[in-house]
């Protein structure tokens, strides 16, 4: 998969730019508060239809403009393709899709593949359950469709539960609780699945990264084990569900859980060890994304430079040297220094929302 060119339009600081692109590494460099995190949000945004910055659509339109618009071009299965998003300060966002309107953000998913390495992906791993989720949930919505669906299905069961619950009746609760198996079992499935696949290629990627001396794993934690046995444990829990007026039991408490030889990171993992942990949870996503669309997905690394250790920078370009990256930096010869990445660069310098190639 490449992407051919991107064309902002009162996104963030930018007014006007149309930017050609390299067909493997283009850099980004500038002062802080240039621009340069701003175009890969914008690449982010096409991708998934949703910032990785702020839910407020709004804050993406230039201060003072009431549109916005992003299109970007790009080649998959040896086909041209384009994405173009307008947003408007009143209203809804409006995708296209090859000039075709798409009416859920849920059909956009999937079309324009790419994986973000940002300074801000270590609270995945340090912070609450539902990053983790997150993380997860994105990687198989861009891969199976059905997916988003079957999540989208299970929230809206749960939200009808816990208002039911809150009637304080239970007549009717075996209802709810039926559909709400059926739909945790399926996703289940999927998620154990796709933890499975992170394990197997982080269990590759780790060792490399650590000079072969931290071996790693990734496990599942759901309160999820089968059908049968996630009904009764619904019916268990009912009267403190009552009680506290929402559904305890159910895999919108799913969690996955990351050890260090043997020994729970969160617990005992350093700051460095957080790092390169969650290096190779995204370099899994990036192998796996690539192994099922038969494509390299689009690399986006933010301010790697600047977040890890020589060594670890050095890994991690050698192990995205072939493919199409965007890197943003502010020190040009942070880069430029290594030599696995010098031969097809294309360098931009960034400055107060103008880019200079
Ligand atoms: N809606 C907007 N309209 C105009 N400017 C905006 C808008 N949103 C953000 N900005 C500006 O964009 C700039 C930040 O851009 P960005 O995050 O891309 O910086 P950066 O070059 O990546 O900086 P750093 O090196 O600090 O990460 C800030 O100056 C901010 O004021
Ligand atoms: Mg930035």
């Amino acid at each position: 998969m490449l992407i051919k060119s991107i064309y902002l339009e009162n996104f963030r600081n930018y007014e006007k730019q149309k930017i050609e692109l390299s067909n493997n590494i283009n850099v980004f460099y500038g002062n802080n508060a240039q621009g340069k995190t701003n175009i890969l949000e914008s690449l982010y945004f096409c991708a998934l239809g949703r910032s990785f910055r702020t839910y407020k659509e709004n804050e993406l339109i230039k201060f003072g403009a009431e549109n916005s618009k992003i299109k970007v071009e790009y080649l998959k299965n040896n086909r041209d393709n384009e994405i173009e998003i307008n947003l408007n300060n009143n209203s809804k966002k409006i995708i296209k899709l090859n000039k075709i309107k798409v009416n859920k953000n849920s059909e956009l998913l999937g079309n324009l593949n790419l994986v973000l390495f940002s300074p801000d992906d270590i609270i995945i791993l340090k912070q609450a359950p539902a990053l983790r989720r997150k993380f997860l949930d994105i990687l198989i919505s861009q891969l199976k469709p059905n997916y988003i669906h079957l999540l989208s299905e299970y929230n809206k069961v749960l939200e009808q539960r816990n208002a039911y619950l809150k009637t304080k009746n239970t007549e009717a609760i075996d209802i709810w609780d039926e559909q709400l198996a059926s739909f945790a079992e399926k996703i289940f499935e999927y998620r154990k699945n796709y933890i499975e696949k992170l394990k197997e290629k982080m269990e590759q990627i780790h060792p490399k990264l650590t000079n072969e001396k931290e071996i790693i794993n990734i496990i599942y934690n759901s309160n999820f084990k089968n059908k049968l046995e996630f009904l009764n444990n619904l019916k268990r829990s009912l009267q403190n569900d009552l009680f506290k007026g929402y559904t305890h039991y159910g895999i919108h408490r799913d969690d996955f859980e990351i050890t260090i030889n043997n020994k729970s990171l969160n617990i005992y993992g350093s700051q460095g060890q957080h790092r390169t942990a969650i290096l190779s949870l995204k370099i899994a996503e990036m192998k796996i994304i690539e192994e099922e669309i038969l494509e390299n997905p689009i690399l986006l690394l933010d301010d790697v430079t600047s977040e890890l250790d020589l060594e670890r920078v050095n890994s991690i370009f050698n192990i995205v040297k072939d493919y199409q990256v965007f890197i943003t930096c502010t020190d040009i010869n942070s880069i430029l220094k290594f030599d696995c990445l010098t031969k097809n660069i294309k360098l931009y310098n960034i400055e107060g929302g103008t880019i200079k190639s």
